[in-house]
């Protein structure tokens, strides 16, 4: 019997590129799907200019790094079972209510985002700054029997939710920050500019 041609041949051969990329900045585990995102020119990046990402592929529980003035940024995009969970776990939060000053206005609300389902987070730790890990999956990990999916950083430990929020009684002192950012399209996002206000 003749062995099965995958699904789609063209998307795995773009996977497996972008799997050299994740190993160097740190993102968890193969198994986690990775989409590569247009970023501004050198030129432009030392100009401040935004970045703009495609995210018409990405597909739900799925994350893009977009590299935005040096600093990689997390794009998530939750599967419909994350978002039933994803205010379930509020008491271990250290900030539940999500009040801080690292991200927007716009973004001060239950899910932290501009778009409900996307998050737009900096993948810096606020603890001493590594790369915290993206873990989507619901239930136990090696790190937590009863992971609600999110952020781990492996550095010291600190863990956040799918939304970026710190967990109570770990290093990291504050929430991911969220940069500012706006939809041009349902496609196409752009990092670090607010655009309209509504
Ligand atoms: S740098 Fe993330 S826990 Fe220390």
């Amino acid at each position: 019997m003749q062995p099965k041609s995958p699904p789609n041949p063209g998307r795995r051969k773009f996977l497996i590129t972008a799997t050299s990329t994740v190993g160097a900045i740190g993102i968890a585990g193969a198994a986690v799907p990775f989409i590569s995102a247009f970023n501004p020119s050198a030129k432009a990046e030392a100009a401040g200019a935004p970045a703009i990402a495609d995210i018409s592929k990405l597909a739900p529980g799925e994350m893009i790094i977009v590299e935005w003035r040096g600093t990689p940024i997390y794009v998530v995009k939750h599967s419909q079972e994350s978002m039933n969970e994803i205010n379930k776990n509020l008491e271990r939060l250290a900030d539940p209510d999500s009040n801080t000053e690292v991200q927007p206005q716009y973004a001060k609300n239950e899910y932290r985002s501009r778009k409900p389902g996307i998050s737009v987070l900096s993948a810096v730790c606020t603890h001493l700054g590594c790369a915290p890990k993206y873990y989507p999956q619901l239930g136990v990990v090696d790190f937590d029997s009863d992971w609600q999916g999110g952020f781990f950083c492996p550095c010291h430990g600190s863990k956040f939710d799918l939304a970026g929020r710190v967990y109570s009684g770990v290093p990291a002192p504050d929430n991911l920050a969220v940069p500012p950012h706006y939809f041009k399209s349902d496609d196409i996002l752009v990092i670090g500019e607010d655009g309209d206000i509504a």
